[in-house]
């Protein structure tokens, strides 16, 4: 842990960005909460360091590690070759895919439907690349979608507040906020049943400068995963 700047050799600083239920989103109390933030505290507590855990905007994290300001992220964060140039990952630690949100009277029922549509997404994501036409990620939904007009959001719930006000006309996002955002908005939107994404898969990203770091995040992720502690973690947050 030599590239803490904290002072404490002990803590190690993670970034999320707290917008992403059930992985991560302000609980209660005005702390970040979530899966994410259970998950990265009982690798800590594993590794036996302190987890502080930094919000920020989702597209700013993998700069936070490039600058030294925190040491690794957690937020339900997708391995990407693109982020590879800037960050290591963890082995996997949950598979997720991407899901479309509509109104409910939308007439949007495959892929192909959403070409030349108006898609709010959070910015930076994976579901933002889809939504934009990027060719490495055309796999996800089976199809390059063409003339999109793409709102960049902040934050999810500011993607799906656009598709309930009729300034966008469908959302795409992960799995699990898709579930989450459609549940608690069930009388205007809905997801599209019809279609089918392939499956993309979360890890912690960690700054290249410590390859210790990286292995001991990796051992700890597999014991928590051998003695029950992960699946715990998993029906709190997620299995519900
Ligand atoms: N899995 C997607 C990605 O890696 C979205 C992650 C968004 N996470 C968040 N905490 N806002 O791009």
């Amino acid at each position: 842990l030599a590239a803490c700047d904290s002072g404490k050799s002990n803590v190690l600083k993670i970034g999320t960005n707290a917008e992403f239920p059930p992985f991560e989103y302000i609980g209660d109390d005005g702390n970040p909460d979530g899966f994410d933030i259970a998950l990265m505290k009982a690798i800590g507590e594993q590794m036996g360091v302190e987890i502080q855990i930094e919000n920020m905007e989702f597209k700013s994290l993998i700069g936070a590690i490039e600058s030294g300001n925190i040491q690794g992220i957690i937020a339900a964060m997708t391995v990407d070759d693109e982020r590879k140039k800037s960050v290591n990952f963890s082995d996997g630690y949950y598979e997720a895919h991407q899901m479309v949100l509509v109104r409910k009277d939308s007439d949007i029922t495959k892929a192909e439907d959403l070409n030349g549509k108006k898609i709010a997404v959070q910015e930076g994501t994976t579901g933002d690349f889809v939504a934009s036409g990027d060719p490495d990620w055309e796999y996800i939904l089976g199809t390059s979608l063409q003339n999109t007009e793409v709102s960049r959001m902040k934050k999810g719930l500011d993607a799906v507040i656009e598709l309930k006000n009729g300034r966008v006309d469908a959302v795409i996002i992960d799995s699990n906020p898709a579930q989450v955002f459609a549940k608690e908005n069930a009388d205007d939107i809905k997801i599209v049943e019809g279609i089918q994404s392939e499956t993309e898969t979360y890890a912690i990203a960690v700054t290249k400068e410590d390859e210790d770091l990286l292995n001991k995040i990796n051992a700890a992720l597999k014991t928590l995963k051998e003695n029950g502690k992960y699946d715990e973690i998993l029906k709190q947050y997620i299995e519900q």
